[in-house]
């Protein structure tokens, strides 16, 4: 059984990316930018936010946080994203979710050009997914690191049947549309479960690769796992746990112990998927500002 390893692979990516943006600069005499908003003081988001800013700052790129009162106005967070779109020194823009009620995120991903939306969230980027041009679109983070992911342990994905738990905009979603489109890492036959779906466990035990995104703890059981899947939790949820200093653990979709009993391979949390993330929200940025420079690839 193989324990994928995400936190040595987002580093090494970081480090492949690291090597990239000083060649970069070298040519161009100027570096990739991202630009991270956060509305209010959520402290998930903060910590998030904060581990954004510092893997830029390790790989040379620029970064700027924009901390922003809960009680702003949709208006003026547009005002402030319109003149992030207009400063060529940006070139990645990240409105960090959630936002507070009285704001529209549908509005405000609209707003932000996609052409800088790192977060692979505009329609335009997802429409680009959908049809396959993954060569004019930012394709959303996590969904792409677990490509990354796949790739990297040359988990075979042709023809294998994955099943796709979850169907959120930001993973489920993409995740399934990815699978099914012919690439390297991809070309899979997909299966999309959530909440409604009827005997849930009759359709994860047809699955070759597994992807959990779920957002319920432990979620995923031994006995809905074919022997020999490749497992990939999504999940990080926090449970009590008094033996804890902070009061409580992370835990995934998978029920972690049991499961890896029964895979070929699978993720771990904290340590899989998660680190991945922001690899690739570094990788889009990275694809921006080459984009914007008309760089191609070393
Ligand atoms: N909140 C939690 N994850 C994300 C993410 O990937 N992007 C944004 N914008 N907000 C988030």
């Amino acid at each position: 059984m193989t324990i994928i390893d995400g936190k040595k692979i987002s580093s090494d990516i970081k480090n492949e990316l690291k090597t990239s943006v000083a060649a970069y600069r070298q040519k161009v005499n100027t570096v990739p930018g991202l630009t991270v908003i956060i509305v209010g003081e959520d402290p998930a988001s903060q910590v998030y936010v904060r581990n954004k800013a510092k893997s830029c700052k390790e790989i040379g790129m620029n970064s700027e946080v924009i901390e922003l009162p809960k009680e702003i106005s949709q208006e003026q967070l547009l005002s402030r994203i319109e003149a992030l779109n207009k400063d060529p020194e940006v070139h990645g823009i990240l409105v960090q979710q959630p936002l507070p009620p009285h704001i529209d995120e549908y509005a405000i991903t609209m707003a932000i050009s996609p052409s800088k939306d790192v977060d692979g969230f505009h329609p335009e980027n997802v429409g680009q997914m959908v049809l396959g041009n993954l060569d004019k679109c930012f394709l959303s983070c996590t969904p792409y690191g677990i490509l990354e992911l796949l790739s990297r342990y040359n988990i075979e994905t042709k023809g294998k049947h994955c099943v796709v738990v979850g169907r959120s905009n930001i993973v489920g979603k993409p995740m399934a549309n990815l699978m099914l489109q012919k690439l390297e890492a991809t070309n899979s036959t997909v299966t999309i479960c959530h909440s409604a779906t009827k005997n849930m466990s009759e359709l994860t035990r047809q699955a070759d690769i597994l992807i959990v995104a779920i957002g319920r703890g432990n979620f995923i059981t031994k006995d809905m796992v074919k022997p020999g899947a490749v497992v990939i939790d999504v999940g990080m949820n926090r449970i009590e746990d008094a033996s804890r200093k902070s009061g409580y653990r992370l835990v995934g979709d998978v029920d972690y112990e049991p499961v890896s009993r029964n895979a070929s391979a699978i993720t771990p949390v904290p340590g899989g998927v998660g680190p991945m993330t922001i690899a690739m929200l570094l990788k889009n940025t990275l694809q921006s500002f080459m984009r914007a420079n008309s760089i191609e690839a070393l």
